[in-house]
């Protein structure tokens, strides 16, 4: 096999070296091709570029394959728990006891937010959406730590401040739930592991303290280290766009929970619910569903269809689908939307138009579900996939870092007016 990759321009031949990863993977390596040729690539959506090297999470789209740092997201999902798939992403290998004790009782330390923090959350009006509250409050606290603002990829510095965001992410997202619907905020417990203090600064009141399920406790453990990373994705690609120009970890994964908003990425676990409830309060077919996603004179899509990466199935959709039934039968619960949900997948699966581009359920179709089922609220669903994917946005920072990237700065093609004269404002 050729390790060089030959490109023809004018008639003049110009060679580049073609890398390949440690899955065999394969690239052109054409840092010097508009020094060299005087041209740029174009390629909108980055679909086809590669914008780093990274060894934390490998995606085999055609194969329907996710691992962490090598371990097979199916392990780790019957296996770890969040704080461990932290570690692992963080740190590129599983913890040992000792190590877990000291990550654990780290962001066990940094869980409660600084009381002056109370005055920003009650400044935003009820109805401000959670993802806007997380992304300002996330800039806001590197206010009240101003030695991170200072932190490089390893240290002391950085295990602090890697850990305190993994712990404020989670307090900031309940406090913003509790003042939304007018409730004493509830302060973290120390005692209890990452998701059960989650869910008791959510759930609990000072009269009565919420005491999570096991069944639920491994529910939202399921959600997070599904959510953890999935490399160069939308959000995790803005964190190092951010990070690249030096700018601090607090404002790069602000900036990726903003990117994680959108309804093309994370917005759609919360977009599948009001596409599967508007299916059901509607009683139309499904089949007109499937006719309006296919009809480009509009832009619907089906929420949770479709992946940039995976063109066979997203293997964590297949991971979700199986523990859903499983949570809603040990919760004693049942959910028609489910039931919609499943008839959806199954008519999508026969339809030529979703065979035909490889369009299967991804990560948001089912993740939902599970949400309703532990009892979260709709407007939180993208502000639980932040928590999930806050080591994978760290860690890809660390990594940028790391490898010294240069700042991110892509080109264009000018399609634009040539010169031309400025004109007076009275002869306009
Ligand atoms: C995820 C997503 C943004 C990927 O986008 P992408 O890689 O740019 O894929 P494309 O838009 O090129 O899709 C290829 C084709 O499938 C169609 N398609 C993709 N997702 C679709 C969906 N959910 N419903 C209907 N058609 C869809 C596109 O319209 C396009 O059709 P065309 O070839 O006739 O023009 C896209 O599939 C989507 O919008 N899905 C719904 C939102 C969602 O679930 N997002 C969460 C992702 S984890």
């Amino acid at each position: 096999m050729s390790d060089k990759a030959t490109l023809t321009i004018d008639g003049k031949s110009y060679e580049y070296d073609v890398i390949t990863g440690s899955e065999n993977e394969r690239c052109i390596d054409i840092k010097a091709l508009r020094s060299e040729t005087g041209c740029i690539t174009m390629d909108p959506g980055f679909g086809n570029t590669g914008s780093c090297y990274s060894s934390i999470t490998y995606v085999d789209g055609a194969n329907g394959i996710l691992r962490y740092r090598g371990y097979p997201i199916e392990e780790i999902a019957e296996k770890a728990t969040f704080v461990e798939t932290a570690y692992l992403i963080l740190y590129g290998e599983l913890p040992n006891p000792r190590q877990l004790a000291d990550f654990r009782a780290s962001i066990a330390e940094h869980a409660p937010l600084h009381t002056s923090l109370e005055h920003h959350f009650s400044g935003f009006p009820r109805s401000a959406p959670p993802m806007a509250i997380l992304s300002a409050m996330l800039n806001i606290i590197s206010c009240f730590h101003p030695e991170v603002l200072d932190v490089h990829s390893e240290g002391p510095g950085f295990d602090k401040t890697a850990a305190l965001l993994l712990s404020k992410v989670r307090a900031i997202a309940a406090f913003s739930y509790r003042m939304a619907t007018g409730k004493p905020l509830i302060h973290p417990n120390p005692s209890l592991s990452y998701c059960s203090n989650f869910l008791h600064m959510m759930f609990s009141e000072p009269y009565r303290e919420y005491i999570a399920s096991p069944v639920v406790e491994k529910a939202l453990t399921l959600f997070l280290v599904l959510h953890a990373d999935h490399e160069q994705n939308c959000s995790t690609s803005t964190v190092r766009v951010v990070g690249s120009s030096r700018a601090n970890l607090f404002s790069s994964v602000s900036a990726g929970v903003c990117a994680l908003w959108g309804p093309l990425h994370g917005g759609a676990n919360a977009g599948v619910i009001r596409m599967l409830e508007d299916i059901k309060t509607s009683g139309r077919p499904i089949s007109h569903y499937l006719d309006l996603a296919k009809d480009k004179s509009n832009d619907y899509k089906l929420m949770g269809f479709g992946h940039r990466v995976y063109k066979n199935f997203d293997p964590r959709s297949k991971i979700l689908k199986k523990r859903v039934y499983e949570v809603l039968n040990e919760l004693q619960q049942q959910d028609p939307l489910l039931e919609i949900a499943l008839e959806l997948e199954e008519k999508t699966l026969k339809d030529d138009y979703f065979i035909e581009r490889n369009l299967y359920p991804n990560v948001d179709f089912y993740s939902g579900i599970l949400l309703r089922a532990i009892g979260i609220p709709l407007n939180m669903y993208t502000v639980m996939f932040a928590i999930g994917r806050m080591p994978g946005w760290i860690a890809n920072w660390k990594e940028l870092h790391e490898h010294g990237q240069r700042i991110s700065r892509p080109r264009q093609i000018y399609t634009g007016e040539t010169t031309r004269s400025f004109v007076p404002l009275a002869q306009r």
